[in-house]
């Protein structure tokens, strides 16, 4: 097979990286760029020498092509995905599915008569650190997992900037609760949530959230997280993984990527994990997903990131916003049929 031939549509923050990785990648050959705005679209693709659309439908009638990265916010990702897929695009989603849970089981459901391989975009599951975790978790190297602790703490900037259009636990805390789902390995048998609504009061949407879920074979989990420090965060994000078995235990420090920079302005611990620049091109866990996503295509096999596993952190995203607002614990929601 020769190399696949790619295209992103939303090329804002992540969706520029999509489309820089697929340039760099050997088995990838990218094609086209979309975004609704004409200059961020020309900004992304001229220096890639690729061409570029604000609509999907001008992207599917001028170029070739087998798959694409969807990385429009999560409102718009039902609209952009379903052309492409029924078009016979394979497609990498970037999280979450939709903004609830209603919408994401129409796009699952829409997608899967479609027939095309869909991944989505978990990348922590690519990160060294937490597949390890896995694997130390599988290998029954904890022994029975008693009680497991996630953190992710952003900056005010994540409110200002994210907040106004999408919320905390799903865009930022779902990462966290697929990864406790991921390692214990068991159903969800009840979520309770608490949250705090100030600075995101008029877009209400909430600042921070306490979430704990336990899993049918005994294990606790809590996220802890938020968009409440100051903008002076040394890497961005301040985010954990400690997790406590029979057998042992495993202490993630994500606050950190094993690099500290003081220089006249700041002191910085810069992001070496999840898109890194090394040697001109961007490393890291996203360029690892987007590379499973290729290499699942090629070889025709199921990716790491499924709609179904997708589907089930967003229900447990679902099942803590209704906690929250009841304050009282929930199931999730089971799939539709
Ligand atoms: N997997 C991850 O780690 C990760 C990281 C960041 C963002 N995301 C997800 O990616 C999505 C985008 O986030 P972002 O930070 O890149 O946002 P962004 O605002 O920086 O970029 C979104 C882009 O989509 C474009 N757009 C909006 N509607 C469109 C449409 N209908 N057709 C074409 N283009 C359209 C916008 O013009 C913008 O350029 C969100 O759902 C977010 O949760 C995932």
């Amino acid at each position: 097979m020769g190399a696949l031939r790619t295209a992103v549509v939303g090329a804002g923050a992540i969706g520029s990286l999509h489309a820089r990785i697929y340039a760099e990648h050997p088995y990838s050959e990218l094609v086209g760029i979309v975004d609704v705005n004409p200059q961020t679209a020309a900004a992304v693709a001229e220096p890639l020498g690729v061409p570029w659309f604000t609509e999907v439908s001008d992207l599917l009638s001028a170029c070739r092509f087998d798959a694409a990265s969807v990385s429009v916010p999560e409102h718009f990702r039902y609209e952009s995905s379903m052309p492409l897929a029924k078009a016979g695009k394979h497609l990498l989603l970037e999280k979450p599915l939709a903004p609830s849970l209603a919408e994401a089981d129409r796009l699952i459901a829409d997608l899967r008569e479609t027939g095309v391989l869909t991944m989505v975009n978990f990348i922590l599951r690519f990160d060294p650190r937490y597949s390890e975790a896995k694997a130390a978790a599988a290998g029954g190297r904890l022994g029975d997992i008693h009680t497991m602790f996630t953190r992710r703490r952003g900056s005010y900037l994540g409110a200002d900037i994210y907040g106004v259009w999408t919320d905390l636990l799903i865009s930022t805390g779902i990462h966290d609760l697929d990864v406790m789902a991921w390692l214990a390995d068991s159903p969800v048998v009840r979520v309770y949530a608490e949250t705090i609504s100030r600075r995101l009061a008029p877009y209400e949407h909430d600042d921070s959230a306490m979430v704990m879920v336990r899993f049918d074979n005994g294990a606790i989990g809590v996220l802890e997280t938020s968009w409440v420090m100051p903008n002076r965060l040394p890497a961005g994000l301040d985010a954990c993984l400690e997790v406590v078995g029979t057998g042992g235990a495993l202490f993630i420090d994500s606050s950190n990527h094993g690099l500290s920079i003081m220089d006249a302005e700041a002191y910085s611990k810069p992001d070496l994990t999840h898109w890194p620049v090394i040697l001109d091109r961007v490393g890291g866990d996203l360029a690892a997903s987007l590379d499973h996503f290729i290499r699942s295509i090629r070889r025709g096999a199921a990716p790491e990131m499924t709609l179904e596993k997708a589907r089930h952190a967003q229900a447990m995203v679902d099942a803590a916003k209704r906690s929250a607002a009841a304050h009282v614990p929930m199931e999730l929601t089971p799939p539709p049929g």
